[in-house]
């Protein structure tokens, strides 16, 4: 019986090294340095166009569109496994997306909230509501590639890529997070004159307080859970690996088109305060261990 445990054990310890060897080139992944990040940091130190805004803004919400109804499927997947961890962590991930019982605090509240005020605030954009996204013009191709490739990964008959999938999504999403909101939202803090940014920033700091470190290693725990061998995890590694791929081939298409609207319409130069911050390089990604 002993040797029983300890040779599981040892098999257990094993394939905790092979997941994170594998991971360790996963973590290298141009997603995390895409060039978009670096082109955002330059232009936060002079300013952008309407127009760059409003693209980032329509693909921005028409990407995270479907955050929760891909939870959601995660959601429903872990309960007919029986994965009672994963249960936990994904409802709890949810009950946090969807404000925890407060409406206005929803994630997806936030987010439509956040982005149209500033869009009419500081680059004198019409809003469009989060819930009529798909009637924008302005959607990429790479765009709704992305949410036709997210919804098949979160859809497949295969729970581990279902799991992988999203820990791929939850990795890429602090740092993604952090970057714009310390590139396109507060260098133009002083475009509001009364308390207005405070809301708006309520949906990039109820994010980078630590629950979106939290769900990109809640995410990691549960992938790796689901891994019974080596083949388990390459598939499940290969979801996040698709899902960072999706998410980086979106970020080369912005990064085009910003090229191209670099000097069409009008330009919004950023107001510089003293708590302005250009400093993104503490970006964070979930531990290895
Ligand atoms: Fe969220």
């Amino acid at each position: 019986m002993n040797e029983m445990m300890s040779s599981s054990l040892l098999y257990s310890q094993h394939l905790k090294y092979i997941f994170q060897k594998r991971l360790e080139k996963i973590l290298v992944h141009r997603v995390f340095s895409h060039p978009f990040f670096s082109y955002l940091r330059d232009l936060s130190k002079r300013g952008m166009t309407a127009k760059q805004f409003y693209i980032y803004r329509d693909n921005y919400l028409f990407r995270t569109f479907n955050t929760i109804p891909s939870l959601s499927y995660v959601l429903i997947k872990a309960a007919h496994h029986c994965d009672f961890r994963t249960l936990a962590s994904v409802g709890r991930n949810l009950y946090e997306e969807t404000g925890g019982g407060i409406s206005k605090e929803s994630h997806s509240f936030l987010l439509d909230h956040s982005h149209n005020t500033h869009g009419e605030i500081v680059f004198c954009l019409e809003s469009l509501p989060l819930k009529n996204i798909h009637q924008s013009s302005v959607i990429l191709d790479e765009t709704y590639y992305f949410v036709e490739e997210q919804q098949k990964l979160y859809t497949s008959s295969h729970y581990g890529e279902v799991l992988g999938a999203m820990f791929g999504q939850e990795m890429a999403a602090d740092s993604m997070l952090r970057v714009f909101y310390q590139t396109l939202f507060l260098p133009y803090k002083r475009y509001y004159s009364d308390g207005k940014f405070e809301d708006v920033q309520e949906y990039f700091l109820c994010h980078l307080n630590g629950v979106e470190a939290r769900h990109g290693q809640d995410a990691r725990e549960a992938a790796f859970r689901f891994c019974q061998n080596e083949q388990d995890v390459e598939i499940v590694l290969k979801a996040t690996n698709a899902f960072l791929d999706i998410q980086a081939s979106l970020w080369d298409g912005l990064l085009m088109t910003f090229f191209e609207s670099a000097n069409d319409g009008v330009f919004v130069p950023v107001m510089f305060t003293n708590e302005t911050l250009h400093n993104v390089s503490s970006i964070s990604y979930p531990k290895l261990g």
